[in-house]
């Protein structure tokens, strides 16, 4: 569909005459958005600790004119404007998140506008979602071509992989202060093309646990074993164990990964050790794959354990749940993107990523859809020290959201 569709059926079935946001509509604020982005690139900032950043966004969105709350969750900050273009109802509502904070990173970009904060980079591109849902929110408070409410949401602590932002901010009464029908977000996405959009409805990214299991045995001399327990033994027998739990006990259908990715253990060669130590990382993209995950995985250490007459102590730390896309909201955000960019460039099954986002604690209580928006073909991957978001996505995502907004609130 062409981005000057003059009639467009919405997906709620009203059929509407109006011009929504293209793509052209965003391109002015491109100098402005890349001031930002920059900005916020060089005074990155850690969870919980966004200070700067917050009170920049804060001071901005009141320039706009929004209704602005600081301090939800933390250092979290929504703008909120209520709109009432067009004959509709209004009283509908609807949430767009970006995520605000840095990695503990020291930047190699060598980019004029690298970070200035030692050890603290932008190496994940919330400073782009930032700066583009600042994007959308000058946007819409320019036209007000919506009618309803639009709450900018502004989350710290995405990157902390448990207790992160996004729980913060519901247990701060988010979605009771701020009422939202639904729930979008969006995250960059090196190593596809620059402005491409990625959908997927169901499950899209995994849900990431982290287990450590410290085995208790009986140190003593290397001579006498039969004296001791060797906990090496038993790490050894655990490990080989543990490879039956995705192989054995995880239906073909389903997906899901167990990686040992620490083991240790002793210091000397004459030394029976008295512990071993192994750290976990299990990523499922289902409830229920992911509960039997942890019941194996709990019953095996214990069993492995007792077998050599040692114990398993086993810390099983839930980080962030499987994000599920929900089918009617991610039909409607893909057509937003057609209509915008062309079919051409957005995938609707991208692959499922078995990295994870705390966006899912968000879409477990309201219906939403997140999209990963293609960084550039060649671009460094997230996390790498040489990573820079593409700024040629700064007016193409708030446009995105724009338009997603506007058509939202248009019943
Ligand atoms: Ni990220």
């Amino acid at each position: 569909m062409s981005e000057h569709a003059p009639e467009i059926e919405s997906y709620l079935g009203t059929t509407l005459k109006r011009r929504f946001c293209a793509l052209a509509d965003t391109l002015d604020s491109r100098a402005e958005l890349e001031a930002i982005r920059r900005n916020i690139h060089q005074h990155p900032e850690l969870a919980f600790d966004e200070v700067r950043t917050s009170g920049l966004i804060a001071s901005l969105l009141e320039a706009w004119g929004y209704q602005v709350t600081r301090g939800v969750g933390g250092t979290g900050v929504v703008g909120s404007l209520t709109g009432t273009a067009g004959s509709g109802q209004g009283g509908h509502s609807i949430g767009i998140r970006a995520d605000m904070d840095a990695l503990p990173i020291h930047e190699r970009s060598g980019l004029p506008y690298a970070s200035v904060n030692e050890g603290r980079m932008h190496a994940c591109g919330h400073d782009g979602h930032t700066a583009i849902l600042l994007g959308a929110a000058k946007q819409l408070a320019r036209t007000r071509n919506f009618n309803g409410t639009v709450h900018l949401i502004f989350q710290p602590a995405e990157e902390i992989g448990a207790g992160g932002g996004a729980e913060r901010m519901l247990a701060d009464g988010l979605f009771e202060r701020f009422p939202c029908d639904a729930i979008f977000g969006l995250h960059n996405h090196p190593g596809v093309e620059q402005g491409t959009f990625l959908f997927r409805a169901g499950p899209f990214m995994a849900a990431c646990d982290t287990v450590t299991i410290t085995i208790r045995g009986k140190g003593g001399h290397a001579a006498r074993p039969h004296q001791s327990i060797d906990p090496i033994l038993v790490a050894g027998s655990l490990v080989m164990a543990l490879q039956s739990v995705v192989s054995r006990y995880v239906d073909p259908n389903e997906t899901a990964v167990v990686t040992i990715g620490t083991l240790h253990a002793g210091h000397a060669p004459n030394v029976i050790p008295d512990s071993a130590r192994m750290e976990i990382s299990v990523r499922s993209f289902s409830p229920e794959v992911r509960a039997s995950l942890e019941t194996r995985i709990r019953a095996l250490a214990a069993a492995q354990a007792e077998g050599y007459g040692a114990v398993a102590e086993v810390d099983y730390v839930r980080g962030y749940p499987v994000l599920i896309n929900s089918e009617r909201e991610t039909e409607f955000a893909q057509q937003i993107a057609e209509e915008l960019v062309g079919a051409d460039k957005v995938v609707s099954q991208a692959a499922r990523i078995a990295g994870s986002e705390d966006f899912a604690y968000f879409l477990q209580q309201r219906p939403g859809c997140f999209v990963r928006l293609g960084n550039g073909a060649n671009q460094p991957l997230l996390h790498n020290a040489g990573y820079d978001f593409n700024d040629d996505n700064l007016t193409v995502g708030a446009a995105y959201w724009t338009r997603l907004v506007e058509r939202y609130l248009a019943r």
